[in-house]
């Protein structure tokens, strides 16, 4: 984390990694954003997982499901309740950074299916994905379009770290936010409520507390803008007067008046991107699904298999 925020601070363009929002209090904001009216993405892709799931789980008949950036795993239900309909799901894997919140979703789960395994794992994705032995064939989930949090050197290399441990019948799933009318897009990250703002601002809380930073947040508005030509929402916290925070074994950092910090970048995709991603991972698209709406898509894959 130290050496994140010495290097994103000292950015000309100051920037923080989005995995630093989610302790506690910001994987709890997560979830109530996904409950706000301007946020489709949740709804949107949860719609899609009802309609696939059943069948798809019936065609793959996974034994274990891995699901990167689990969260509260809400919509994972869906996928957990076509296994067990289907009879061969026995294992989860679910893995996040936030591992307080990722003990009480896995508490939840085992009480929910008594009969299904829970294996957290927790890690960060990013730069590493240690998997406990899962049985196979397993199903691995990335939901959510948190992939589009990611740029696109980055998302390969998460999608290469997940084929790397795909075996012969394993399956992907990825969730992907699609490009629309940006005022739809917008909206969804400036919601009428202040959640999102709350969530923004929950990243200099994290500061304070794991760095002794002394952020002031009511110097900070959060800001959303989607930005058109590359097809992304940046998220960034605006300073409203001159200040220096101190961050202890970092130094004092100098924030000016309208200078702003990064804080997310959120890509949204079409088909064809989704496509390149895939096959710079070494993974084969084999399906993709959106609704007539085109809101969300979902993206089933398996892995190249080099001819021997
Ligand atoms: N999949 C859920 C939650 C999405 S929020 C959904 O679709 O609603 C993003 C989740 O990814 C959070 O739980 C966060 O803690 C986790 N996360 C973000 N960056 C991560 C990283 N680099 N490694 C592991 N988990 C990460
Ligand atoms: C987790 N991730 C995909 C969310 C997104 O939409 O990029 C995080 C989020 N940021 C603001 N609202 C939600």
């Amino acid at each position: 984390m130290l050496s994140d925020v010495r290097r994103g601070l000292s950015l000309r363009q100051k920037e923080l990694d989005p995995k630093y929002f989610y302790d506690e209090r910001g994987s709890a904001l997560f979830e109530s954003i996904t409950e706000l009216a301007e946020y489709y993405p949740t709804r949107a892709e949860r719609a899609l997982l009802i309609s696939t799931m059943p069948s798809l789980i019936e065609e793959l008949q996974p034994a274990s499901l891995v699901e990167l950036g689990a969260g509260s795993a809400n919509k994972t239900r869906v996928i957990i309740d076509a296994m067990t309909t289907n009879g061969t799901g026995k294992q989860y894997v679910p893995v996040d950074v936030s591992s307080d919140f990722l003990a009480e979703t896995a508490a939840k789960l085992r009480a929910e299916y008594p009969e299904l395994r829970v294996d957290p794992a927790v890690g960060d994705f990013s730069s590493e994905l240690d998997l406990p032995q899962l049985e196979r064939p397993a199903l691995f989930a990335f939901l959510g379009s948190t992939i589009g949090n990611f740029r696109e050197m980055a998302a390969v290399h998460i999608l290469e770290r997940v084929a790397s441990r795909m075996r012969g019948d394993d399956a992907f799933i990825l969730g992907v936010d699609l490009r629309k009318d940006p005022g739809i897009i917008e909206a969804a990250y400036n919601d009428s409520r202040g959640v999102t703002a709350d969530f923004n601002l929950n990243v200099l809380r994290v500061l304070n507390r794991e760095l002794s930073a002394d952020f002031d947040l009511s110097a900070f508005n959060h800001r959303a803008f989607y930005d058109r030509d590359r097809h992304r929402i940046e998220m960034h916290l605006d300073s409203t007067i001159d200040q220096t925070v101190s961050i202890p074994r970092v130094g004092e950092v100098v924030v000016q008046k309208g200078e702003s910090i990064r804080t997310e970048l959120s890509y949204k995709y079409d088909r064809a991107t989704v496509a390149s991603l895939f096959e710079k991972a070494g993974l084969c698209l084999d399906r993709w699904v959106t609704g007539d709406d085109e809101v969300f898509g979902l993206a089933i894959g398996s892995r190249h298999w080099v001819p021997r």
